[in-house]
């Protein structure tokens, strides 16, 4: 699946005057604070948008809720939105996961643009496909692959982005760098994680990583599972502290993950030692040194990871890297090694 996806501003302008041009009714989906940050800027800047109803949902992971799709499938029916409408999902990834979600299962399935706003959005969540919703502390337990019509990025919206969710997102730059391109690696280390501008000049690569391989194989048979590198701890801790109720960022545990899914690789001897010490050293310049969990919590992080889709008849299957820059992917990994490098 090849998504448009466009970065000048003004070529942004001109596709949401022509596509507003051509629905039947469009709609703008946001939370709280991209209403505030983004929404406002796009409708001074694009005129055509101003007529346009605006749907603001609560900030934040609660709101990727079945009890939140129901009330966006109501609000687009109060509003007869019909099978020619657009959605457009301003915001970050909880807006391009939910909104694509929504767009795709009502009146079974309208078009809809992301316009993302945040680093975890724009070099990730709004340009793959996936979209989706959690349920019962499950991240992503329901959803579909569904493309948006067009993915419209604008780095000048991560100026209002807080440093928390300006690393968030660069744990997934450094994912990118980690699975396709060591150059981009060595350039990505001396970028200051907590600046949006340092960090903008980069979106653009890591777009071109993430479609490319989305490109290739956009259902996830094959090198799509690169992607995964990292995901497969840090969904398990992510979900974790989530069921605590002490939500921690995407890329905070995507980056925990990064650095014990490569003690994985250590032990089986794909990747060596030093380079995972480099890579950890990296990871923890951006987030706090990893918890130590207890045994009833290792427990729990556990059971999330044999939730994972990734994990089948009892074998475990891992996406590990074994240099900067090459990853493998559905490498089996015995349950004692996966329980080992969570005890540490
Ligand atoms: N579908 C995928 O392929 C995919 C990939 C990665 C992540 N995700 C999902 O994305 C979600 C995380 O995305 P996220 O990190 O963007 O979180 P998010 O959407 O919750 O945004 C983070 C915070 O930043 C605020 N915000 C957004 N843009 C802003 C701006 N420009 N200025 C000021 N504040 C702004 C939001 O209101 C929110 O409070 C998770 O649910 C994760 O599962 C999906
Ligand atoms: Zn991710």
């Amino acid at each position: 699946m090849n998504v448009n996806t466009i970065h000048s501003f003004d070529e942004i302008k001109k596709i949401l005057t022509e596509e507003v041009g051509s629905h039947s009714a469009t709609f703008i989906l946001c939370d709280s604070n991209t209403n505030e940050h983004c929404v406002r800027f796009l409708l001074e800047t694009i005129p055509v948008l101003n007529e346009i109803p605006i749907i603001e949902i609560p900030a934040g992971e609660e709101s990727k809720s079945l009890e939140i799709v129901g009330q966006l499938y109501e609000e687009l029916l109060h509003n007869n939105a019909d099978r020619q409408s657009l959605l457009l999902n301003v915001g970050g990834g909880v807006i391009s996961d939910i909104g694509g979600f929504v767009a795709s299962t009502y009146k079974r399935g309208i078009d809809f643009i992301n316009i993302p706003t945040t680093v975890m959005a724009q070099v990730d969540a709004a340009m793959g496909g996936k979209c989706g919703i959690d349920l019962m502390d499950v991240k992503n337990a329901v959803g579909l692959f569904s493309w948006p019509k067009s993915v419209l990025v604008f780095t000048g919206f991560l100026n209002t982005l807080p440093e928390k969710e300006l690393k968030s997102g660069f744990a997934e730059m450094l994912k990118h760098a980690l699975i396709a391109d060591a150059e981009y690696w060595e350039a990505l280390s001396h970028v200051d994680s907590n600046e949006a501008s340092h960090i903008a000049v980069f979106v653009k690569r890591s777009n071109e990583i993430k479609s490319e391989i989305t490109r290739e194989d956009p259902n996830e048979r094959s090198v799509r599972k690169k992607l995964n590198y990292g995901h497969t701890i840090g969904h398990a801790i992510e979900s974790f502290f989530l069921a605590k109720s002490e939500p921690i960022t995407h890329g905070n545990a995507v980056g925990w993950g990064m650095i014990l899914e490569n003690r994985i690789a250590v032990q089986l001897e794909i990747l060596s030692a030093s380079l995972a010490q480099t890579i950890e050293d990296r990871v923890l310049n951006i987030f706090s040194p990893l918890p130590s969990f207890n045994k009833d919590e290792q427990e729990q992080i556990f059971e999330f990871i044999l939730n994972d889709k990734k994990n089948k008849n009892g074998v475990f299957h891992f996406s590990l890297i074994r240099e900067i820059g090459d990853c493998l992917i559905q490498v089996e990994v015995s349950e004692e090694i996966a329980r080992k490098v969570i005890s540490v």
